[in-house]
């Protein structure tokens, strides 16, 4: 069987659809807004460019020399096929985890393009309202939008690589890039935007906590797709001879160009307001419809823009999330594509629904262990645990258990004169780093 491959463009467009996502648009700026701006903005720049771009090019390497799923092409590329390591392969797993709280969360966007074409609340405290109504009574409503979600990703990711993943990113990553655009134009004729400006890039160093540079290093990965296997099993259907420097690189600046786009657009209309940009996971949801509301007509134009431009960020990266795991059991077991997509969709679908019910006020403290909820849980254990995690794995195999003849082979050329500093940043910061990382979280971990 022919076995369909992106093309060059469609592979950097699915990369950055799968980076670009409610990472950049809903967590960066909310996460910024929470952790004092500067100096955390400074410490997550930081982290992509050492450590995101290192890992990222390790993980497409895997995926293009190893050529299947994620389990297979670790087994196949250890020496003498040390079959250990073929575990670090489900990793994979962090997606359909990730998918039980980012479903739900795109379900919200859904909802609020509807809201958006039809009235918006009038003031943040008819917001407030009407977003905890939605989050903690209204489990109705978010079930049929995670329903709509669930039924669109598994249509999307049965129809394959190119039929189904590729052309939805042809057709999405323009319509974000162009909404994102226009409202950053717009922003930046504002007087807010100074301030926004000023809030993102002057850092006050005193802000900086240990709790921040691991959210930070977490969100790194989380925006850059690194750590479960997502850009791995994107690359294992690369066209022969790639350019792996060159797409990261793009893949990186794109992503990093959305998010401060997005972060820089949004802190502007929340001071041109005056509303607080430390609001938490309500600033786009509730701070921000307010304050279009406050904009008149042009805002009721921007919220509907601004909403498909999430839903459209958050599905391009939803059906990267449960790629791995398909690729996993079609190429392990088998399975047909509709298959695999309809066992991976029904395990998220069903788990989604639980992290819906456990931020609602009735069923919430059945789902709530310990210091959070089923919800937040999710979010924790992927973001903070398993993706550091996973990116941990993947730097010690390509940077100590891969011949180096074979990272070379491909890496040498296209690197040039950095491939020693990349190889050397791979084999002992990147995993130092890390590991400092998650021995940080055994001192904030609250259980
Ligand atoms: N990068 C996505 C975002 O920023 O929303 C989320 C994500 C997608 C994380 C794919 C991990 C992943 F493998």
């Amino acid at each position: 069987m022919k076995i369909a491959r992106f093309s060059r463009v469609g592979f950097i467009l699915a990369a950055a659809g799968s980076a670009v996502g409610l990472g950049n648009i809903w967590k960066f700026p909310y996460i910024t807004g929470v952790n004092g701006g500067g100096a955390f903005v400074f410490a997550y720049l930081i982290t992509v460019l050492m450590i995101g771009f290192t890992l990222m090019l390790a993980e497409m390497l895997i995926g293009y020399t190893g050529r299947k799923d994620s389990v297979t092409s670790f087994e196949t590329l250890a020496p003498q096929q040390n079959s250990l390591w073929k575990y670090a392969g489900f990793m994979s797993l962090a997606g359909l985890f990730i998918m039980i709280f980012y479903a739900p969360v795109i379900g919200w966007t859904l909802h609020f393009i509807v809201l958006s074409a039809a009235n918006l609340p009038s003031s943040v405290e008819m917001a407030k309202e009407h977003f905890n109504t939605l989050v903690s009574l209204d489990v109705g409503t978010q079930i049929f939008y995670h329903t709509l979600v669930f039924i669109f990703v598994t249509y999307v990711v049965a129809k394959g690589i190119k039929g189904g993943i590729e052309k939805l990113n042809y057709f999405l990553m323009p319509v974000l890039i162009v909404t994102m655009g226009s409202m950053f134009i717009y922003a930046t004729s504002l007087d807010g935007f100074e301030k926004a400006w000023t809030f993102m890039f002057s850092p006050d160093w005193s802000k900086l906590t240990s709790a921040s540079l691991v959210t930070a290093v977490g969100h790194a990965f989380f925006t850059l797709s690194l750590g479960m296997a997502t850009i791995m099993t994107y690359s294992a259907s690369l066209p022969k001879d790639s350019n792996l420097v060159r797409s990261s690189l793009i893949v990186i600046a794109l992503d990093t160009g959305i998010a401060l786009v997005a972060g820089l657009t949004l802190f502007t209309f929340l001071y041109e307001y005056g509303a607080s940009p430390s609001a938490g996971p309500g600033l786009v949801f509730v701070s921000l419809p307010a304050v279009f509301y406050e904009m008149g007509s042009v805002g009721h134009l921007f919220a509907f823009v601004f909403f498909v431009a999430l839903a459209s960020a958050g599905l391009t990266s939803a059906v990267s999330l449960v790629e791995p795991v398909i690729q996993y059991l079609v190429d392990r077991y088998s399975f047909s594509r509709l298959k695999a997509s309809l066992s991976a969709g029904l395990f998220f679908y069903l788990f989604g629904i639980i992290a819906i019910l456990s931020i609602s006020k009735e069923y919430g403290a059945l789902f709530t262990f310990g210091s959070r909820n089923f919800f937040d849980w999710t979010d924790f254990v992927t973001a903070s645990i398993m993706l550091p995690t996973g990116g941990l794995l993947m730097s010690l195999f390509v940077g100590h258990v891969m011949q180096e003849e074979r990272v070379a082979k491909i890496l040498k050329k296209q690197l040039g004169l950095f491939y020693p500093f990349w190889y050397f940043s791979l084999r002992y910061i990147v995993p130092l780093a890390l590991v400092i990382v998650l021995l940080n979280l055994v001192g904030i971990l609250e259980l």
